[in-house]
């Protein structure tokens, strides 16, 4: 079931939950004086002895009203000062009002949109977080339906103005759930051709050209850096492209590259049993980049954008590839592999050469769960951001702080470009101590960018993937990246 939220004037019948809203003075809105001379003065009653609810934003609590209410409960929410109401914040609130609406069993809320500054774009904000928080997978539970959990279906806003500016955003949130139900499939579902599939079954009505390059032309064309990862197992792999050329596409395209691992078992550096399972997540940067050109496509974006996916299963075998084989990559330069589950680094070195030789981009942003080091370092709160270009890092730094998909500019050094380099070939694929590992790779990907084309690489191991809120679904895809780099696109290219 999917959460259902309109924007309208009068709300439909049968809420069992009105929404109200309480300024930092206490002060009630038109729609909480209303129902508190319904109620006989209930409401302000109860706000008047409850000193812990002091009408700051994070302020929540649900109150079973009486009869004569006409709804079986409110749910009072802090508003906080103006300049608190920020697009964030209000995506924030949405959020946690959504949780604890689904906590208290309602079905149906009425969101009486009063009292915030700017009235359509704070709720339609509002409305995104909770669009985006009601995300569910749950399409391989086979519950009888009495015992199925009950979700908040309906969400109405009395703010019918904030329905225009909801619609780019529900777009990208759709984006998003796109981008998670792939995280979370399991590798036996998800393997390299069959997402690539649905890649093209996504985008293609959507208008994005899609271009999918099979093990077989990989082969011809030398990406031998690539092959080397998926050799080892039974699903071939492949790269896809996908190209939407607004009409701004002076100076190029901008390049987007996802990896994207079906499954990371380690391959022979196999790794540790515990946790394993959660390496399904390993192509959580080749899915944020489709969401991402599923979203500029939904929302006709003017920007001329081409995103390349490696998709790849890093399996073990007979065949797989072992320590010490030499790979001869896309760009030309061999690669001796020092540890198999250093592979994602081999998929994206071959997406940066191609799509640099084929499309002359004018930027590239990566996004890769590319190393344990990483989540080390900034956990799930932050991404990891190596860039090579202070504008490019200062307009991702921009679109960060507005969307609250949180980067942190993490350091590029010779030292760690030396460092990848072989002994008896051109480059190694892991650095030579345990140190430093997210930088190490970072170096790693550096000498596949050349001249001076701008370049930033986002680390989102630690961010593709959190834990959730739900008893049965213990971990999740957060989709992470696609509204960040959204913003990007749409601040700087239209
Ligand atoms: N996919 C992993 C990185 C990862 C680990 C992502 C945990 C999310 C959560 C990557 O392929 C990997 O195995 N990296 C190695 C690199 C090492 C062998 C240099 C790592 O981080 O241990
Ligand atoms: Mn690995
Ligand atoms: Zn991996």
């Amino acid at each position: 079931m999917t959460l259902d939220i309109k924007f309208a004037k009068s709300p439909r019948k049968g809420a069992d939950t009105a929404v109200i809203f309480v300024a930092a003075d206490k002060t009630l809105t038109a729609a909480g004086k209303n129902l508190d001379k319904k109620t006989k003065g209930f409401i302000s009653d109860y706000l008047k002895k409850e000193k812990k609810f002091t009408g700051k934003q994070s302020d929540l609590k649900i109150v079973t009203l009486p009869a004569s209410s006409g709804y079986r409960r409110t749910l009072l929410v802090g508003l906080g000062k103006a300049e608190e109401q920020t697009q964030v914040k209000a995506e924030n609130l949405g959020g946690k009002i959504l949780a604890t609406l689904e906590a208290a069993n309602s079905e149906h809320a009425i969101i009486f949109a009063e009292g915030a500054k700017k009235t359509d774009e704070f709720f339609a904000h509002f409305a995104y977080g909770a669009k985006l928080r009601a995300y569910k997978f749950l399409k391989y539970k086979s519950v009888k339906k009495d015992d199925a959990p009950k979700y908040l279906g309906k969400l109405d806003f009395t703010a019918a103005g904030a329905k225009k500016i909801y619609k780019p955003l529900a777009n990208i949130a759709n984006a998003v759930y796109f981008s998670r139900d792939q995280v979370n499939e399991p590798p036996n579902f998800l393997y390299p051709t069959e997402f690539a599939n649905r890649i093209k079954n996504k985008l293609k009505p959507l208008g994005v050209q899609v271009e999918i390059i099979d093990a077989k032309q990989m082969k011809k064309l030398g990406m031998g850096a690539a092959l080397g990862v998926g050799q080892g197992s039974d699903f071939p792999p492949c790269m896809v492209i996908m190209r939407w050329k607004g009409k701004n596409s002076k100076g190029g395209p901008a390049a987007f590259v996802g990896k994207g691992i079906t499954f990371d078992t380690g391959g022979v550096s196999i790794k540790p049993a515990a946790g394993m399972e959660e390496m399904k997540m390993d192509m959580g940067g080749a899915a944020a980049v489709v969401g991402l050109m599923a979203s500029l496509a939904l929302n006709k974006s003017k920007a001329d954008v081409v995103g390349i996916v490696g998709l790849a299963e890093n399996a073990l075998s007979g065949r797989a590839y072992r320590p010490s084989d030499i790979l001869k990559s896309y760009s030309g330069k061999t690669i001796e592999v020092l540890n198999t589950d250093a592979e994602g680094r081999l998929v994206l070195a071959d997406a940066l050469s191609y799509v640099q030789k084929k499309y002359k981009p004018r930027l590239i942003v990566d996004l890769a769960t590319l190393t344990g080091a990483m989540m080390v370092a900034l956990g799930h709160e932050y991404c990891g951001t190596f860039a090579n270009d202070d504008k490019l890092w200062s307009q991702l730094e921009k679109a960060s702080k507005d969307t609250g998909e949180k980067l942190w500019r993490m350091p590029l050094d010779e030292a760690w470009k030396k460092e990848m380099q072989g002994k008896i070939t051109d480059l190694q694929n892991i650095g030579n101590g345990r140190y430093a590992g997210a930088c190490t790779a970072a170096g790693f990907l550096q000498h596949f960018i050349e001249g001076k084309t701008a370049w930033a690489h986002l680390d989102i191991a630690g961010t593709a993937w959190v834990k959730s809120d739900q008893p049965t679904v213990p971990k999740y895809g957060t989709g992470f990246g696609i509204r960040l780099l959204h913003r990007f696109v749409q601040d700087n290219f239209g």
